[in-house]
């Protein structure tokens, strides 16, 4: 990810989302796109200078009780992109970068009605984890 990258980025996800954050995608830049990190990685998958896809992770130490594992906590591919393959090779970057820093395990979270995401996930080899998510509302 360079920061030339970042406008295509933000038009990706707000043609994936609806909406489009782009205080959010710097803040999102500054803290995984910058520089050399072992622990936390912006993968973009490009042709020529267009970005097709993008990825995020990072390693997560000692959270809710477990030993460090990768978290990916975004993904997206152009619409008219999908299914050639790059999902695949963004997850399996980041799982290379994840194993050369130590880490065995690989964790995500996902909307229960985003079959899409749950369906590319499954292909991977992920299966249901060992954790559970709790919410409440504040208000
Ligand atoms: C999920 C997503 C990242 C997959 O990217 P992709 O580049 O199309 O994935 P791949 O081509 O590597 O596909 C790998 C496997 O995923 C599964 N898959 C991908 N698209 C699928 C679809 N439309 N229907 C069912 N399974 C699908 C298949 O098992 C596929 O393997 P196959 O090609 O051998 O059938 C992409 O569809 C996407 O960006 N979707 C929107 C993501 C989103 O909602 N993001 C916001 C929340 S983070």
């Amino acid at each position: 990810m360079r920061r030339g990258d970042l406008d295509q980025v933000i038009a990706l996800d707000a043609t994936v989302t609806g909406l489009e954050k782009r205080g959010y995608w710097r803040s999102v830049y500054r803290r995984y796109g910058v520089g050399e990190r072992e622990q936390r990685h912006f993968l973009v998958a490009v042709q020529g200078r267009q970005i097709l896809g993008f990825l995020i992770g990072e390693v997560r130490d000692w959270e809710f009780g477990s030993p460090p594992c990768g978290w990916v906590f975004a993904v997206d591919v152009r619409p008219d992109a999908r299914q050639a393959g790059v999902g695949t090779r963004l997850l399996e970057a980041i799982s290379a970068l994840f194993r050369r820093a130590g880490v065995t395990q690989l964790r995500t979270m996902l909307a229960l009605d985003n079959t899409l995401i749950l369906s590319f996930f499954r292909s991977q080899g992920m299966t249901a984890g060992s954790l559970i998510t709790l919410e409440m509302d504040l208000d």
